[in-house]
């Protein structure tokens, strides 16, 4: 593995690694995501995943998530089968699942952390993002950090495109440069029910967005600070992506943070 561009990633906050991950492994989560949603038995309650809709934060199906490998469905989903009704699977995929496991936690992903000054990294949380043709809804503008914080901010996301994802389906889309900002949100526990509190109300930076296109197996790393979205998948492809957090072990987990994993620590690249 060649170095990676820091100079790059510092002054705009992301960086698109192309051919990162081998093709031998975006079949095996593909397949294997397959196999997890065969085998996912919804009940009669679908529980839905929207950021724009809370409604699911009450929901302790949700709210356990963290320590657990559970399904949420699109919120335009009605009469989908299933395995193009998801939105994502989550979010502790790469502890509990034997295949994610294996591939998050490769020396190549370890390497990577290091390099990008991990000193303790821990892999919090992880997810198999859908995007479904037609119905993969859009994703606000937002930061990592809103939702994974630390103090200081350590949150990095590695997001690993398992189908080409570009403007039609819906890619990353990043405002450049913008992670020196604050932090504007954080969405936290409070009691028994999750909260977003409005830390600083500077608006993003009016830089022009761009769209990270990304093929097969690239791997785009976020900086948690970055304010990044992504459009509807209006197109009749799918745009599934893997992507896996990380936090370093050396800053402070607030005991608010909506992940919690009581009953699974966490763990490293180890
Ligand atoms: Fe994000």
């Amino acid at each position: 593995m060649s170095e990676p561009d820091l100079g790059a990633y510092e002054r705009d906050g992301f960086l698109v690694l192309e051919g990162f991950l081998p093709p031998a492994d975006c079949d095996a989560l593909q397949a294997r995501a397959a196999e997890l949603v065969a085998a996912f038995d919804p009940g009669p309650a679908r529980t839905v995943f929207s950021t724009r809709d809370q409604g699911h934060a009450r929901d302790r199906y949700f709210q356990e998530s963290g320590g657990a490998v559970r399904f949420f469905f699109e919120g335009q989903a009605t009469d989908q089968p299933v395995p193009l009704a998801l939105n994502k699977i989550g979010h502790a995929l790469h502890d509990l699942d034997p295949v994610f496991d294996r591939v998050s936690r490769q020396p190549r992903l370890a390497s990577l952390a290091h390099a990008f000054g991990f000193v303790r990294p821990l892999l919090l949380q992880s997810m198999y993002l859908f995007k479904q043709p037609r119905i993969g809804a859009e994703v606000d503008w937002h930061q990592d950090a809103t939702y994974l914080h630390t103090r200081p901010s350590t949150v990095t996301g590695f997001w690993v495109a398992l189908d080409d994802a570009d403007q039609d389906n819906g890619c990353l889309m990043a405002l450049p440069g913008a992670h020196r900002g604050p932090l504007r949100q954080r969405f936290q526990r409070e009691g028994d029910r999750m909260v977003t509190q409005t830390l600083d109300t500077t608006p993003w930076p009016s830089v022009a967005p761009v769209a990270l296109e990304a093929r097969r197996g690239t791997l785009v790393v976020l900086h948690g600070l970055l304010p990044h979205a992504s459009a509807p998948n209006h197109s009749s492809r799918a745009r599934h992506a893997y992507a896996l957090h990380l936090i370093d072990g050396q800053a402070d987990y607030p005991a608010d943070n909506w992940l919690q994993r009581p009953d699974l620590p966490l763990r490293g690249f180890a």
